[in-house]
């Protein structure tokens, strides 16, 4: 923050349960955080409580592909399907847990929680990209599948309209 010259509160706190008040927060995102590695049927109703109507919800996270492509044995991203898609849809190596639910599960929890679906965006890295952040996905494997996505939801606005 000092760096980049910026001065705001920080709060340390999960995301399932945010002390802060309803409908206090234009836009509510993460990139890789809290929309992983905590329970989205916990986080996605919280978004939807602290946004104000038209507020923005954008969150980047790993594709329900990658998950299921993921080789609990070799560590590494593979390119069969080697999980349950329907069913596993949380991994916990004992460090972490890492969430992914299908996308009919998304889209249907970001109804219920009154958001409007405003983009599914699919990343593909450029043909020339180079990656510092091989572990995760290798380049050629991104290129051919999404490894990660961005969802864009708005809460809707009391007349139901999202803005
Ligand atoms: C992979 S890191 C995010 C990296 C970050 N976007 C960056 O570019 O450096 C995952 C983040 O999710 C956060 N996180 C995990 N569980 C959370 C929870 N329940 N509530 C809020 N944040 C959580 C962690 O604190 C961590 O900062």
């Amino acid at each position: 923050m000092t760096e980049a010259g910026a001065d705001f509160p920080l709060l340390h706190a999960s995301a399932e349960a945010v002390p802060l008040p309803d409908a206090s927060f234009d836009v509510v995102f993460c990139d890789h955080g809290a929309m992983s590695f905590a329970d989205p049927e916990r986080t996605v109703p919280e978004a939807a409580r602290l946004l104000r109507p038209g507020g923005l919800l954008a969150f980047s996270a790993e594709s329900p592909l990658h998950f299921i492509c993921w080789d609990d044995d070799t560590n590494a991203v593979s390119e069969q399907l080697r999980s349950n898609y329907f069913e596993r849809t949380s991994a916990d190596d004992g460090e972490s847990i890492v969430f992914s639910l299908p996308y009919g599960d998304w889209i249907r929890l970001f109804r219920r929680q009154s958001f409007t679906i405003e983009d599914l965006i699919e990343l593909r890295p450029p043909i020339d990209a180079e990656s510092t952040y091989n572990e995760y996905v290798p380049h050629g494997w991104a290129r051919q599948w999404p490894a990660e996505q961005i969802w864009r939801c708005h809460k809707e606005e009391p007349n139901g309209v999202g803005s």
